[in-house]
Formats: structure tokens, C-alpha cells, sequence
């Protein structure tokens, strides 16, 4: 029998590959999905067969996560508990798809996966494996066997004759892809600490290491999605690329939490999104211009909702569609050009134009404007506050009595 491992080529996942094998006495397939985390993907074939691996399989998914995955959440401005861009949790559904490709492919009976018996990421994986195959067994080492040390961990690939230069010292725990890279563990385990920027940061400088000089952009969006980068047409996997370059050197987008895991925890992490936090803004501010009021604030209430749901791991159902049907409506029209200024974690507001804005310069001026007779504003005032104004009355007429 088979099963499907999903393998980074670190140290707990090669520790994984002679764990199956000894336990359950499968052909481990090794599956390493690209989704932008940028590390080398060299010589991990030679890696994964060292380690006792019948097989590899390196998925580039990079820009079916980035159409299908990012920009749904950017659409919806999906923001999970204030400030979390939710990189790690819109990767998890795309990877659990191609694992579970890749499973019938194969045939396997099972799919593997290395997440801890803490988090949410094992929700996620096994959300999305359960909604598309739900007759595969999902097996996670880490709620089974009882490894607490990196040193344990690099004992046991030697006793199984796997001798890889793994380093024994503790860092981050990290996940990277196109979106974001989190950090978690170290100091931040303690909502005491400052966070060490020096030692954390990967994408980004701190604001204080930034230019002093500001730098200028312009973003153009159709319909919601980023088409092109200062003037130049590209597609929004190499957008984003871009964006992480520049908001990385002006130390945009660097987020500092306390949230609450689905498994009832709170855990404090550390998120570079210099790239997500830029085309967030940019998409805001262009809905700011086309968006009518009421549409907003339920967007707005929409958009909560979808980052709950993603954030949870509920990507392949029901729910999650009808949010994003909703979201794909109020984006018609969401097309323009953002012009920002970053400087120094800063993102500053450099101009908007839409063919589709709802702004009329002729009304809201205040020295133009012939569309709007501020006599009307009287009587709109006596019937928005009649109702107040009723309860004053009694109020007042209960307390004479
Ligand atoms: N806390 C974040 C989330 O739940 C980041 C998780 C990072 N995952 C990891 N395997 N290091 O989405
Ligand atoms: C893990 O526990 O595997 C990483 C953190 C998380 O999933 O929340």
C-alpha cells in the first residue's frame, strides 16, 4: 500500500519517511508542493530516495494558489481577527487539493502530513482531504508519536541510516509561500518579549532600517484583481513577487499577534506580508471610491466571515462558495488606479482614479454644486431624527407626570 506524504524536505518530514515505513509498512510517495516559499528545491529528489522514499513529486502550484486561493481573500479583504492576512491558512486547502491529485494518481490509501497536534494547520489539511476524498485515512505523526526534541528527531534518521547535515539548534517555527511568511515560537512564546526583528525578519526590514527616502507605485486592478504594476501588464503571482521586494525594503507589512487558534488556544506569532499588505490597501482604497455605503458595510461583514472560515480550514464547502459569490458581485466595477507611497512601514495615499468612482467632486465640494441643495438636508434631518426626537418628547412627558 501507498501512502502520500506531504514533504519539505526538513527535518521532520525526512524523520517522517522511516516512521511510516516502520509502522505501517507503506510505499512512502513524497510530495513537495511550491507555493512560493522559495527554498531550494535542489537535490531534494536525491533527499527524499536517501531518506527511503520510492518517490518525489515536486508540485509548482504558485499561480493556481495565487488566482484561485490569494486574490478570493483579497477580493473579500479577508483579514482574520484585525490584522492576520491569513498567508498560512489560504495555502492549506490548495496543497490538501493537489496531495489528494496526486493520491489517485497513485492510488494511495492515505495521505501524511507533518503538522502538530496544536495547531491549525492540521485542521486545515485534514478539512480539505476529508471534503475531497473522504474515504482516504489521514495519518499525523506528531498526535502519535512521542518525539519532543530536533536532537531525538536527527538520532532516530540515523539509527534508519539517514545521515543528513540537519542543524540541532531550535530557530523559528516558520511557514513561507508566495503571501507571507509567519513566525512563531523562540521569544514570541512569551506576549511579554519584544520581538528580536534583527534575528526574525526574512522578507522585510524594520521600519527604523528602511530608506529615507520614500518610494512611489502604481497598481491597476480589474474587477478586483491586479493586473499590472506601474504601468507594465503582468500577472498578479509576478505582482505580488514584485511588491514583496518593495514593501519588504520600506519594512511594510510586518504584524505582531496574539489570535486565537480553532483549538482553543491563543498563540502569539509574527507575519512578514509586505507584498499582501500593499495590494490589500490598494484594493481598499480603490473600493473606498466605488463601493455605495450599504454595499460596504456588509462587504465588510462578508469579509469577516470569509477570513473566519479560511482561517478555520473550511475552504472546499458550501459556505465558503456562497461568501465568495457574493464578493465576486460587489467586484465588478472594482477597477482603477492606486497610485501609494511606501516610507518606512508606512503606506501613503498618493491618489485614486476609477472610470466607476461614486465620487462627484460637484457634490461633495464645498464652494461647487448644483446636484445637491443643502435646504433638502432639513427636512432629510426631521424624518432621520423623528424617531429621537418622539422618545425625547415621551421621555420628557413620563418624568413631568
Ligand atoms: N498561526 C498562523 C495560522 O494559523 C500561522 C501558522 C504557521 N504554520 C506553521 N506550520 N508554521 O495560520
Ligand atoms: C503546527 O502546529 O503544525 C503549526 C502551527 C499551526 O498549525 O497553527
Amino acid at each position: 500500500e501507498k501512502v502520500i506524504l506531504a514533504y519539505s524536505g526538513g527535518l521532520d518530514t525526512t524523520m517522517i519517511i522511516p516512521w511510516l515505513k516502520e509502522n505501517y509498512d507503506y510505499d512512502v510517495v513524497c510530495v513537495c508542493i511550491n507555493v512560493g516559499q522559495g527554498n531550494e528545491l535542489e537535490g531534494l529528489e536525491e533527499r527524499a530516495k536517501l531518506s527511503g522514499a520510492t518517490k518525489l513529486y515536486i508540485e509548482d502550484v504558485v499561480d493556481e494558489f495565487v488566482d484561485d486561493y490569494v486574490l478570493p481573500c483579497v477580493k473579500a479583504g479577508a483579514v482574520y481577527e484585525n490584522k492576520y492576512l491569513l498567508g498560512t491558512s489560504m495555502a492549506r486547502p490548495v496543497i490538501a487539493k493537489r496531495l489528494v491529485e496526486i493520491a489517485r494518481k497513485e492510488n494511495a490509501t492515505a495521505i501524511c502530513h507533518g503538522a502538530t497536534g496544536k495547531g491549525n494547520d492540521q485542521v486545515r489539511f485534514e478539512l480539505g482531504i476529508k471534503a475531497l476524498a473522504p474515504d482516504l485515512k489521514i495519518i499525523a505523526p506528531w498526535r502519535i508519536w512521542d518525539v519532543s526534541s530536533r536532537e531525538e528527531e536527527i538520532e532516530y534518521c540515523k539509527n534508519h541510516g539517514i545521515d543528513l547535515p540537519f542543524s540541532a539548534d531550535n530557530s523559528y517555527s516558520r511557514d513561507r509561500n508566495l503571501w507571507h511568511i509567519s513566525h512563531e515560537g523562540l521569544e514570541l512564546e512569551d506576549p511579554a518579549n519584544a520581538p528580536n526583528y534583527d534575528h526574525l525578519l526574512v522578507l522585510s526590514v524594520s521600519p527604523e532600517k528602511a530608506p529615507d527616502e520614500g518610494e512611489t507605485l502604481t497598481l491597476t486592478f480589474e474587477k478586483g484583481i491586479p493586473t499590472g504594476l506601474n504601468g507594465k501588464v503582468m500577472k498578479s503571482s509576478d505582482i505580488i513577487a514584485e511588491l514583496n521586494t518593495l514593501g519588504g525594503k520600506h519594512g511594510i507589512g510586518i504584524i505582531d499577534i496574539v489570535e486565537n487558534r480553532v483549538v482553543g488556544m491563543k498563540s502569539r506569532g509574527v507575519y512578514e506580508t509586505p507584498g499582501g499588505t500593499i495590494l490589500m490597501e490598494a484594493h481598499t482604497q480603490l473600493e473606498e471610491l466605488i463601493l455605495d455605503r450599504a454595499t460596504l458595510t456588509c462587504k465588510k461583514e462578508i469579509g469577516n466571515k470569509f477570513a473566519d472560515v479560511v482561517y478555520e480550514g473550511k475552504w472546499f464547502t458550501p459556505l465558503r462558495e456562497a461568501l465568495q459569490a457574493f464578493v465576486n458581485v460587489t467586484q465588478e466595477y472594482v477597477t482603477g488606479e492606486v497610485k501609494l507611497k511606501l516610507y518606512k512601514g508606512n503606506i501613503i495615499k498618493q491618489g485614486t482614479t476609477s472610470p466607476y468612482s461614486l465620487y462627484n467632486e460637484s457634490i461633495a465640494s464645498f464652494t461647487t454644486g448644483d446636484l445637491y441643495n443643502h435646504h433638502d438636508a432639513e427636512g432629510f434631518i426631521n424624518l432621520f431624527g423623528l424617531s429621537l426626537k418622539v422618545r425625547a418628547m415621551k421621555m420628557a412627558a413620563v418624568e413631568a407626570e
